[in-house]
């Protein structure tokens, strides 16, 4: 029986910070709103020069030192953004030709926005189990400074730029114990970015392709979902609640990972928080929050984790993993 293992962990931040001092002074907000709201202090931007593809590349490449493993060592490279600079090729296919792989399957995941990274872990743990492939990069890379509407100050406080990234490996032993991997059609107007491709003249669309949030109702789905979701995974996992020793959550809002912790009965110290310096940077902010917590060595090996992850789709997704 195989399993898949986090081999090694990376990331990478742009340099640029900007604080919520810095937004009052272009939008009718307060540091104080963002903070009591969201937990949110500051976020990093990206320079022009940077890209969802020059961030995982820096992430990936960290994460492949880290594991040990050479580029061309790699089984399959997936890219989870919703901010590729081109519709295709992926930009996990310019990321294989960047890091010098070759010529392993490489894809993107975009549909699942926040969620990205569970369903890149999914996918590739599948494929490391059946013995398919060894070696997967799994990384989630997003511009978001470069999809919200800089006027709009109900989304635009609240994300940021970066990537994180793992290599996961084939193991005699799980690694990823369990994966829980969801979505619901439903409720595509919560959270969304209109596009023009594809839609046929008749029925362009006129207003900015910009991020739209339903927040308030986003927040509740969230808190429901997630609540289930746990429950599930644990479930899934064979382990209670109790023996798990660190949750590493999608960071949206510290009002719900707050609840989330409440819920399985963790301390604070105990949760990968990095939203009040990182803000919500969708699909890189799972990988984000362990690979801080990992390379200043709270999180070690052995412990039990549990990944988790929210946002468009609506989609969500989880794994439980002995590191
Ligand atoms: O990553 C994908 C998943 N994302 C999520 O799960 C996000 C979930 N939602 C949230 O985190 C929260 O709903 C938000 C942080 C987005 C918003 O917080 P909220 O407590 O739900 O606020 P709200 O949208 O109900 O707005 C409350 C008030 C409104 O004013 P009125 O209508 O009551 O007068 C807003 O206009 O706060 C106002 N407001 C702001 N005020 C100052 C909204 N944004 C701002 C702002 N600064 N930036």
């Amino acid at each position: 029986m195989k399993y898949s293992c986090i081999r090694g962990t990376g990331s990478y931040l742009p340099a640029q910070v900007v604080t919520n001092y810095d937004l009052e002074k272009k939008i009718e907000t307060t540091h104080q709103w963002i903070v009591e709201r969201t937990g949110i202090h500051s976020r990093h931007i990206a320079e022009d020069h940077e890209s969802a593809l020059s961030m995982a590349e820096a992430a990936g490449r960290a994460a492949l030192a880290m594991a040990g493993i050479a580029a061309a060592d790699l089984d399959m490279i997936i890219v989870a953004t919703t901010t590729p600079e081109r519709v295709f090729p992926a930009t996990a296919c310019e990321l294989q030709a960047a890091l010098g792989a070759g010529q392993c399957p490489a894809f993107d995941l975009n549909a699942t926005a926040c969620a990205g990274f569970m369903y890149g872990i999914g996918i590739a743990d599948q494929f490391i189990r059946t013995g398919k492939i060894k070696h997967a990069l799994v990384i989630g890379s997003e511009m978001m400074s470069r999809i919200v509407d800089w006027s709009d100050r109900r989304t635009c406080v609240l994300f940021g730029d970066g990537a994180g990234a793992v290599v996961l490996s084939s193991s005699d032993t799980p690694g990823i114990m369990t994966t829980c991997l969801h979505a619901d059609g439903r409720f595509v107007d919560m959270l969304n970015i209109p596009s023009n491709l594809g839609r046929p003249t008749s029925r362009k669309f006129t207003g900015q392709a910009v991020l739209n949030m339903q927040g308030n109702t986003l927040f509740r789905q969230a808190v429901n979902i997630l609540g289930g979701l746990f429950d599930e995974t644990l479930a899934a996992g064979g382990v209670s609640a109790k023996e798990i020793d660190w949750l590493i959550p999608h960071q949206a809002n510290l009002r719900i990972i707050d609840a989330m912790a409440k819920k399985l009965d963790l301390p604070t110290e105990r949760v990968a928080i990095t939203l009040a310096t990182h803000a919500n940077t969708s699909s890189a902010s799972i990988p984000l929050a362990l690979d801080g917590s990992v390379r200043d060595g709270r999180i070690k090996r052995g412990d039990l984790l549990l990944l988790e992850g929210f946002g468009g789709g609506l989609a969500w997704g989880s794994a439980l993993v002995r590191f």
